[in-house]
């Protein structure tokens, strides 16, 4: 049988992530960039009598199919929360952003999940509908649904699209261990500052200058992720020592991702990159989201 929808969901990196403060509710209040980029997972969506299954058909770890799954929480709320608990979706996804890596992987999925299954039940749900299920999803879910450039604030989850940069060639750089996000943000370790250097950011990215856009980076919780992680401080030196335009922690970790002068200059830094033994991707920066197929 064929499927009645294909769409592709791209992964992020974060050029800037400000630490605001700590929240009453155990968040940390954010200001940071969300920049989509060229690395997809894939969902199609076939029809079934009821309910909601997940079948996994690639994926670069093992996935739990299980109610752990940010797809499932995604197609179950949509179910309920718009088709009255009727109708029924199997979901077959294909990985390819590597899982706990600072990319989104599993936020992306389940933005594609909504948007998809508005498509494919043909619900026409208005922008902020779906946004208000995305948050309840996770904090980076709703910016996925816009892709693109964004600045997020809140928890990351109130989205202000912005005019995206120029294309800008990625390496980005995985070791093999994952880190924990709860984690990271409760080291002790991560720094807090004002947020001026996100804001700041949307007049760095107009000047259309990829250097002064690799010069710009930042991300106070890559302290934490040092701290947690050597190797991904050894990674991110690696890459500024391989002639990278400027170089950071993504997220949450422990991905780290860097900007190049050109295609071929990213080839060139993933090819001594991958000789480390890390997982290495070359990708670039994008200006669209979620996409049929
Ligand atoms: O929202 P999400 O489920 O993706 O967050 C995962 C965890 O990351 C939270 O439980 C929290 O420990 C931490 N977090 C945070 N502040 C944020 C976003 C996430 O402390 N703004």
């Amino acid at each position: 049988m064929n499927p009645v929808l294909t769409v592709q969901t791209p992964a992020k990196i974060n050029p800037v992530l400000e630490v605001l403060g700590k929240r009453p509710d155990g968040y940390h209040e954010l200001a940071l960039v969300f920049q989509a980029v060229s690395l997809y997972d894939e969902l199609a969506f076939f029809k079934e009598k009821e309910g909601v299954r997940l079948e996994v058909i690639r994926s670069p770890h093992p996935l739990p199919a299980d109610d752990s799954n940010l797809v499932l929480k995604a197609a179950k709320l949509f179910l309920k929360e718009i088709m009255g608990g009727k109708g029924g979706v199997r979901i077959q996804l294909k990985k390819e952003i590597p899982l706990a890596a600072g990319l989104g992987g599993g936020s992306s999925d389940a933005a594609a999940t909504l948007k998809g299954l508005d498509w494919f039940f043909q619900t026409g749900l208005e922008d902020s509908r779906l946004q208000a299920m995305a948050a309840q999803l996770g904090s980076d879910v709703p910016f996925f649904l816009a892709g693109g450039t964004a600045l997020g604030t809140g928890r990351g989850e109130k989205i202000t699209l912005w005019e995206s940069g120029p294309e800008i060639s990625l390496v980005l750089v995985k070791p093999d261990a994952g880190l924990s996000t709860p984690a990271v943000y409760q080291s002790g370790k991560a720094v807090m500052t004002n947020g001026e250097k996100a804001k700041g950011f949307a007049a760095v990215l107009k000047t259309g200058s990829a250097r002064k856009i690799g010069e710009s980076l930042y991300n106070g919780l890559e302290p934490a992720a040092f701290f947690l992680l050597a190797e991904v401080e050894e990674i991110k030196k690696q890459l500024l020592d391989s002639g990278a335009l400027g170089a950071l922690v993504s997220g949450s970790g422990p991905t780290v991702f860097a900007m190049a002068e050109s295609r071929e200059k990213a080839e060139e830094i993933a090819w001594k990159l991958e000789g480390e033994g890390w997982t290495v991707f070359v990708t670039r920066t994008i200006s669209t989201g979620i996409e049929k197929i």
